[in-house]
């Protein structure tokens, strides 16, 4: 047993996605300074590309959420295992996430900083898996959208594998 990875999207196809992400958020904010919020360990790598692409100035900090429930299915109660070390108070914010799967995950955290008062709050996603949405949350800024299918790379791991692949990739399991 094991798995095979097919590729679904390749580094062009990624460079061109993080640009058209970059240029919007920046026609949205002009030269308003935004606190990028990194939601490791997926986001790492499209968030510095992200940042890399903005013209504006920008904040970046990170935090790690741990969902519990199974390994395929998170349960919604998301709790910070390492917490933003900016005051994002009256700050225009942006979470960057690799992947909205259930939506549970985000609108934990979406929940949970929007408590602490930003300006604004925005959601910015590499993968947008629409179809499995079970709590109603959309991604403001979207890479690309994708049907079921596990994938890996560019950040984004199987049990912590593929993360440093620098395109993405379906995982199929070989019988
Ligand atoms: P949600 O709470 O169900 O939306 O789960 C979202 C999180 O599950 C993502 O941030 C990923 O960490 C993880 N996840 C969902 N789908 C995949 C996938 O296809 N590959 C790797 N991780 C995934
Ligand atoms: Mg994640």
């Amino acid at each position: 047993m094991g798995e095979t990875l097919q590729k679904l999207f390749d580094e062009q196809d990624i460079v061109a996605a993080v640009r058209r992400l970059a240029e919007a958020i920046s026609r949205d904010f002009d030269d308003q300074e935004i606190v990028l919020v990194s939601v490791l360990k997926g986001s790492f790598m499209f968030t510095s590309d992200l940042a890399r692409e903005m013209k504006g100035p920008v904040i970046v900090d990170f935090l790690r959420a741990a969902s519990y429930g199974s390994d395929t299915k998170t349960s919604g109660t998301v709790t910070l295992t390492k917490d933003l070390e900016t005051d994002i108070e009256g700050k225009n914010v942006i979470i960057v996430e690799d992947i909205i799967d259930s939506g549970r995950t985000l609108r934990s955290i979406r929940d949970m900083l929007l408590a602490r008062r930003p300006r604004s709050l925005k959601i910015c996603a590499l993968v947008d898996k629409r179809a499995r949405r079970e709590v109603e949350i959309e991604g403001d800024y979207v890479g690309f959208s994708m049907e079921d299918g596990f994938i890996v790379g560019y950040g984004i791991d199987y049990a912590e594998r593929y993360r440093n692949l620098p395109a993405i990739f379906v995982v199929k399991q070989e019988k």
